[in-house]
């Protein structure tokens, strides 16, 4: 099943699967980003930090693999007055043609085979001085019910994210506890890998 029939079934049902508002991490580090850079956020489904960024004033794409998602996002962009352009594609086939200031990703998941490609990638589609903030589940999220895919080669250890952004500067790498309330999808206790990294 390509990840496009997997998530499409998930967004189909009615309402935000992980809320309306911003993942609270990726708020909590948008201030540093250069207002005059484009934001790419990746693998953002229905668009909740999409809008808020856009709410902020960047001017931000969005991409993600789900065109039920996407078209949600849309929906909830016009509800709100901002513009967020989309790009329907699965990273693995995507080809960065410019650069971001920011690229923000929360809870996207990929295979381990995938992982390396797709995070150079996006690395190197940054400006120099560009972030990268991520948050995603650990490998430990296996032991909480808050969330998250049952399979321990799409979570993710601080170890596998040090070895393939090891060319940029680190201001944040690290395994959390944190309490999730969004939406319907992330509730309670989970086990987080936190990312801020900034290209040289
Ligand atoms: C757990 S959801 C998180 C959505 C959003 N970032 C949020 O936190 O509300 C994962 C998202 O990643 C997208 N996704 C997963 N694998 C993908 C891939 N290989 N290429 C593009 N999008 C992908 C899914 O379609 C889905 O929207």
């Amino acid at each position: 099943m390509s990840q496009q029939e997997f998530w499409n079934k998930k967004f189909l049902r009615d309402g935000f699967l992980y809320g309306k508002k911003a993942n609270e991490f990726i708020l909590s580090t948008y201030k540093n980003f250069n207002k005059s850079k484009q934001v790419l956020c990746v693998g953002e489904g229905e668009g909740r930090n999409a809008i808020f960024l856009a709410k902020k004033g960047f001017d931000v794409i969005a991409i993600d693999a789900s065109d039920v998602a996407l078209n949600k996002l849309e929906g909830f962009a016009k509800e709100e007055n901002v513009e967020v352009k989309t790009i329907c594609s699965d990273l693995n086939e995507w080809t960065p043609y410019k650069k971001y200031g920011a690229i923000v990703a929360s809870f996207f998941h990929v295979n381990a085979e995938e992982k390396e490609s797709i995070f150079l990638k996006l690395e190197d589609s940054l400006n120099s001085k560009g972030f990268l903030v991520l948050e995603v589940f650990s490998k430990d999220q296996i032991n909480y019910s808050s969330g998250g895919p049952k399979d321990l080669d799409l979570l993710y250890s601080v170890e596998e994210l040090e070895n393939i952004f090891n060319h940029s500067l680190i201001h944040k790498l690290e395994e959390v506890i944190i309490d999730l309330d969004e939406g319907t999808a992330h509730q309670g206790k989970a086990s987080v890998i936190r990312l801020i990294l900034q290209k040289n």
